[in-house]
């Protein structure tokens, strides 16, 4: 008898760690290292890819994006997601690169696995939330883009895409890019949905994602990942202890 509950109790304490282990609710996610997200045009799990094109090359020793990809990355309306940067006349290349460059962050980091979420979308299964950008990176992204024009600051939605690729919606007037995005973090964090976060933490601190990097160095985003999935996890477990004392009038039950 002693035996049989004690094998019940080992069960129960299993199950109740699993439970509070699992990281959020939304996500099934057991892997948080060397993954790629299930989206419209991610490859299953990272790899080589020798010949990634120019602004995505960085990635080429692990990626999450084809050849072909990193090539549409680059285009104006590409096959990728028919996205028109040009909705308010031409972007200045100097701002277009950072997008081209968030393109490829988007699209090749195998390193982005501690902030992917679980969404209800026609076009991906999953997306990423809240990843902390070097505050760096955010900054420049905001000062080069400053002398093109926009008109909208969630460029996710509320498009206008009867063409095929998306337009200003009427009533959505062009004005320089500060109009919408006051501030580096309003940029970096409204024009996605919140994929990104500003962080405050800067280039190099390990703590922070960067969009640009010099493959030589590695890729400093591997650290970055490791960092925070580890935090997320203690975190995860720390969440299931309150829920030992629950478990108390079970054990009396059972040994009465
Ligand atoms: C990438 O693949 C798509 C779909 O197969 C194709 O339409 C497109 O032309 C390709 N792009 C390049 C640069 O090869
Ligand atoms: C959408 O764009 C098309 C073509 O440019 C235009 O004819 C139409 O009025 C626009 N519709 C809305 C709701 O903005
Ligand atoms: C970032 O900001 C938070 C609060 O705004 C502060 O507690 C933290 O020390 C800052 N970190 C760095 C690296 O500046």
């Amino acid at each position: 008898m002693a035996r049989l509950v004690t094998t019940q109790l080992l069960l129960l304490l299993a199950w109740v760690i699993a439970w509070g282990a699992q990281p959020t609710a939304s996500r099934a996610r057991t892997e948080l290292l060397d993954v790629c997200m299930d989206a419209k045009h991610h490859k299953e799990k990272p790899s080589p890819e020798d010949k990634l094109h120019e602004q995505c090359s960085p990635w080429k020793k692990k990626a999450c994006c084809s050849t072909n990809t990193s090539q549409e990355a680059h285009k104006d309306i590409s096959y990728l997601y028919r996205f028109n940067w040009d909705h308010c006349g031409k972007m200045e290349p100097a701002c277009k690169r950072h997008f081209i460059q968030d393109t490829c962050l988007y699209e090749c980091s195998p390193n982005l696995g501690p902030w992917i979420q679980q969404v209800d979308q026609s076009w991906r299964k999953e997306r990423v939330l809240d990843v902390p950008l070097c505050k760096e990176d955010c900054q420049r992204w905001w000062e080069d883009c400053r002398t093109s024009h926009t008109c909208k600051s969630n460029w996710h939605k509320g498009w206008n895409w009867t063409s095929g690729f998306n337009q200003c919606p009427v009533g959505a007037a062009c004005h320089p890019f500060h109009f919408y995005f006051p501030t580096p973090a309003a940029l970096c964090e409204e024009i996605w949905s919140h994929s990104y976060k500003a962080s405050n933490y800067s280039r190099g601190s390990g703590r922070c994602i960067q969009m640009w990097f010099d493959p030589a160095q590695g890729n400093p985003n591997e650290e970055v990942a490791r960092f925070y999935a580890e935090a997320m996890s203690e975190a995860a477990l720390h969440r299931a202890w309150p829920l030992l004392p629950s478990l108390v009038p079970l054990l009396l039950f059972l040994l009465s």
